[in-house]
């Protein structure tokens, strides 16, 4: 990514607040039911620091989740808003953001209809390409760095699938679901200042995704592998990542288990 100027840190700059003209707003006079969403902009191509805009969205001409007032101000007030999204169903874990100060899906997160304005921003302390969408180029090289997918050394016979018995198929529950949102690992202080050379929950927990699998015959490498004062023992277990994941998936017990696995190779 060639342009990542702004960093969206915990607290937005609070310079440059841009109301929404009522132009733009269509058939809110009707309604008393409107609620403000205020949104993190910055566009790399303007010279212009980050600022925070106003969107009043009309909440009975809504769907109930963040996702779908985010849609709503990019068709109805401003097509220049950007932020990524696809399933809109918890699938994809594109629209991984900031809502209310807690890292979560827009898709997943529902309105909270008892406030009178909802604050959005990018996930925290990661570069920002444009608006809400954030520079996930080093998450990605983490990730591919712990090679995720099956490594064998035994030459296999047949052509047909690698078999496993169910109870170790049973304990990849709770992280082949991981969708790679990010949520968990910007949420966790230790990657926000050593996010270079820390790995992470998320990655962690899928490292140790193939660590636990029986099929793969890589295990004392992949464990070597992390066995590094940055990679893996940045870890404090604050546990913000279990508490963020919206998922529900707890990457925080993943990590603990690969420090017990560790121990046993020394
Ligand atoms: S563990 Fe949860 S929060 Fe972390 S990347 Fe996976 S789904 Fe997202
Ligand atoms: S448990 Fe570890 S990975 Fe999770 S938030 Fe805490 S320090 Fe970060
Ligand atoms: S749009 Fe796919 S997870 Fe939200």
């Amino acid at each position: 990514m060639a342009h990542v100027l702004a960093r969206a840190a915990g607290a937005v700059p609070a310079a440059a607040r841009r109301a929404v003209g009522s132009t733009a707003v269509r058939g809110l006079a009707t309604t008393n039911n409107i609620q403000y969403f205020k949104v993190y902009r910055w566009d790399p191509e303007q010279r212009q620091k980050p600022y925070v805009s106003t969107y009043p969205v009309d909440l009975d001409e809504c769907g109930p989740m963040v996702l779908d007032a985010l849609l709503k101000i990019k068709n109805e007030q401003d097509p220049t808003l950007t932020f990524r999204r696809s399933c809109r169903e918890g699938i994809c874990g594109s629209c991984a953001m900031n809502i209310n100060g807690r890292n979560t899906l827009a898709c997943l997160a529902y309105i909270d209809k008892s406030s009178s304005s909802t604050k959005v921003n990018p996930l925290p302390h990661m570069y920002v390409v444009k608006d809400l969408v954030p520079d996930m180029t080093n998450f990605y090289d983490q990730y591919k760095s712990i090679e995720p997918w099956l490594k064998t050394k035994t030459p296999k016979k047949d052509d047909k699938e690698h078999l496993q018995s169910i109870a170790d198929r049973k304990k990849l529950d709770g992280m082949y679901e991981c969708i790679l949102c990010a949520c968990c690992s910007t949420s966790c202080p230790s990657y926000w200042w050593n996010g270079d050379k820390y790995l992470g929950p998320a990655v962690l927990m899928q490292a140790y995704r193939w660590i636990e699998d029986s099929r793969d015959e890589f295990t004392r490498e992949r464990l070597e592998q992390l066995d590094d004062a940055f990679k893996l023992y940045r870890c404090h277990t604050i546990m913000n990542c279990s508490q963020t994941c919206p998922k529900h998936l707890n990457p925080g017990k993943a990590i603990a288990h690969i420090k017990k696995r560790m121990m046993a190779i020394h």
